[in-house]
């Protein structure tokens, strides 16, 4: 069978783990799928950056939206991030039919919809399980395992660098401070660890998240939102002493309001749990994510929520599923179709 083509947008450390493991694993990848993967090109800001030595020079190019455009491109592949201009270039790969395999959660908490509507108009495949948890298998079992089933809460760790820094409090006794300063020594914390302590990181995934469990259109701003530098060592030991542990916690909840009307909450925040519910066992930089359905009852998903190889994982199953997908003639899930349940405020059972 001839080559499925594939672009590359973004060559960090996620884009060049993805192209390390297209490489290292092709054998293994062509028979699984039945055809090659062939990567036609990959778009970077610096084409001049050092990078892994293996990667053909010949296919870095700064031109994004003219590598998305090629006739030739099968699967666009995007490891770049933030709003604009990955929209623009996701969108026209999208309306032009060609499927799209993002780790974007930025783009998909704050505008999923445009992306969606843009798959549905070009009958293409969106595929996102790297947008949140990194190598966790969780957004294809909430699209698709889980569907005939109804979710009622999910309860999350989703983001890395807080846990490592609560579940060094709990350890140690240390304050925010000191336990912060460890996690970016570590590597854990980004130099501007705002996006991550103060919960804005969690409440995108939340949204994507509560999007897929409740088949509705959640987004960033529709999610009550609290960080955890508040959170102090006296805090952690007077949970410790109640039996419990402080994590922040993402949750979101189906339920009715007073004239039983159908509608979700979606929440960020630090919040004490039992040593015994499963995720105060969760620590380091870990991710897990509770999910609790009618049928299915309570599940859970732990796993590696972030670093290239992992998340290069999850973009790697997407690939292969695009890939498959668009030689079978079959269609992924399409949220195009979700419509927003109101979104009830945080305090209103
Ligand atoms: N900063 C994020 C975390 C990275 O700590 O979990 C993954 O989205």
């Amino acid at each position: 069978k001839p080559a499925v083509r594939l672009a590359l947008l973004g060559c960090g450390t996620v884009g060049s783990e993805v192209v390390r493991l297209l490489h290292e694993q092709s054998e293994d990848l062509t028979a699984r799928i039945g055809a090659p993967l062939e990567l036609v090109g990959i778009a970077v800001r610096r084409p001049g950056r050092q990078r892994d030595s293996d990667i053909d020079p010949a296919l870095f190019t700064t031109d994004a939206l003219g590598l998305v455009k090629r006739d030739d491109v099968d699967v666009v592949i995007e490891v770049v991030g933030g709003i604009e201009p990955a929209r623009s270039w996701l969108t026209e790969s999208l309306k032009a039919g060609k499927s799209v395999v993002t780790a974007n959660k930025a783009l998909l908490a704050e505008d999923g919809a445009t992306l969606h509507d843009a798959a549905a108009e070009g009958g293409a495949d969106l595929y996102y399980e790297a947008a949140v948890a990194g190598a966790i298998p969780l957004l294809r079992p909430l699209r698709e395992s889980l569907h005939g089933d109804r979710v009622t809460r999910v309860t999350g760790i989703v983001n890395g660098t807080t846990n490592f820094i609560l579940s060094s409090m709990d350890a140690t006794g240390a304050g925010f401070g000191e336990a912060l300063d460890e996690a970016t020594e570590l590597g854990y914390a980004e130099a501007d660890p705002t996006a991550d302590v103060e919960g804005f990181d969690a409440a995108a995934k939340a949204a994507i998240l509560a999007s897929l469990a409740f088949h509705t259109r959640v987004t960033a701003a529709d999610v009550f939102r609290e960080g955890m530098t508040g959170v102090t060592a006296a805090d952690m030991a007077s949970a410790k002493e109640m039996g419990c542990t402080i994590k922040l916690l993402c949750i979101a909840q189906r339920g009715e309001d007073s004239a039983g009307t159908d509608s979700v909450s979606v929440r960020v925040h630090p919040a004490m749990i039992p040593r015994s519910h499963p995720l105060a066992g969760v620590g380091d930089a870990f991710n897990a994510v509770f999910v609790e359905a009618e049928a299915a009852g309570q599940l859970m998903f732990y796993g590696r929520g972030a670093g290239g190889t992992p998340t290069a994982s999850a973009v790697l199953g997407d690939i292969v599923a695009a890939a498959r997908n668009r030689l079978s003639g079959t269609r992924a899930p399409s949220e195009s179709s979700y419509a927003h349940l109101p979104i009830r405020p945080i305090g209103e059972s």
